[in-house]
């Protein structure tokens, strides 16, 4: 059986990717530093999959020895690789906090890759690398804008260092999924998103307000140039996401890459306001949301969404579950965590 590296396992896309690339037949071993999460998610994997054994290494990925180790180690196929900091607005308080963690993990673990024999590298990139898009909905080809944050940088950087890089060392070949907007969580309510502290993203802050741990949603403005006044995004479901990098990974594990480094959009294709999420929430899961209209968020895009066109034709995968199922999944999530 081939083996997966997910680094960054244990988070919210990592434990979910584990989840499907199990399923779908690969080894997998997980390794995560554990700064952001805690054990609950890889302890819903384990449960979903029936995988007791599931390999698991606490470690961070800005430690070079300890990421070489790994990789002497372990025979590794493939690495998909998520360790890195998200959080937007932090990463304009601490810069250097991103940027170095951020980029420091991935090059150590291209130079560990490309030590130990693992050619196939998968990075989990995000649209926020096309900033404020001139024309929607964004291909590929659309053009990277200037990053609005730290974190969307490192992104960008990271794409580059991942494409220098396979253009450099014949060692090496990679795939840059971008994300969407990832939202919900698994059907079994086993494992989700579990931000620290107030969450920053809208999915978690509503399924806080409606369970009551937040008194109220404010929605970042509603005088923005689109129908309903409120940002559009390409809301992808979790599940989703997590399948187009069982995709990803059999395209390179297969032979089947064109190019030695390839970009995806990983996306509905579909846009959605934040006052339709809102409306959609509270109409699948039957219930009145507490939520106010508040000033615009400084930094947030008026509008994104993704043509997943090429994702469709060459990984052959397309996102399948509807925003009602998806926002059904988020609530569930939200009433398990707290024992209901
Ligand atoms: C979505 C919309 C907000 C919260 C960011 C990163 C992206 C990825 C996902 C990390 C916006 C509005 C939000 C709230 C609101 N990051 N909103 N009230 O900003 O599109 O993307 O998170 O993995 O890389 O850029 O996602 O969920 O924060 O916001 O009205 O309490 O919801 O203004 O229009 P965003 P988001």
């Amino acid at each position: 059986m081939k083996r997966v590296l997910v680094s960054g396992g244990a988070g919210f896309i990592g434990s979910h990717v584990t989840v499907e690339l199990i399923e779908a037949g690969y080894d997998v071993l997980v390794a995560d530093d554990m700064s952001n999460c805690d054990l609950t998610c890889y302890e819903g994997v384990k449960k979903i999959t029936g995988r007791d054994d599931l390999p698991f290494v606490k470690m961070s990925f800005c430690d070079m020895e300890a990421t070489d180790k790994l990789f002497s180690e372990w025979k590794i196929d493939a690495v998909i690789h998520f360790a890195a900091f998200k959080a937007v607005g932090e990463s304009v308080s601490d810069p250097l906090k991103y940027y170095g963690n951020n980029l420091q993990s991935f090059i150590n673990v291209l130079e560990a890759a490309k030590a130990h024999g693992c050619r196939n590298v998968l990075f989990s990139s995000s649209a926020t690398v096309y900033g404020e898009p001139e024309e929607l909905p964004v291909t590929e080809k659309s053009p990277r804008q200037p990053s609005t944050s730290p974190y969307g940088n490192t992104k960008q950087i990271c794409e580059d260092i991942l494409r220098d890089s396979v253009a450099a060392y014949p060692q090496i070949r990679g795939i840059a999924l971008r994300y969407f907007n990832p939202i919900g969580a698994h059907p079994s309510a086993l494992i989700g998103e579990l931000p620290r502290g107030v969450p920053n993203n809208l999915v978690p802050f509503i399924t806080q307000t409606a369970i009551g741990r937040r008194e109220c949603l404010s929605i970042f403005g509603d005088d923005y140039p689109t129908p309903d006044g409120t940002c559009q995004r390409d809301y992808i479901d979790i599940v989703d996401l997590a399948r187009a990098h069982v995709c990803a990974v059999a395209r390179m594990l297969d032979e089947k890459m064109e190019q030695e480094y390839e970009i995806f959009n990983v996306g509905t294709g579909r846009p959605l306001s934040v006052m339709e999420l809102v409306n959609a929430f509270q109409k699948v899961n039957n219930l009145k949301l507490n939520y106010k209209i508040a000033p615009r968020r400084p930094g947030d895009v008026t509008a994104i969404w993704a043509d997943p066109t090429l994702a469709n034709e060459k990984l052959g995968w397309k996102a399948t579950r509807t925003t009602e199922e998806t926002l059904a999944s988020a609530w569930a999530w939200e009433k398990h965590l707290a024992g209901k």
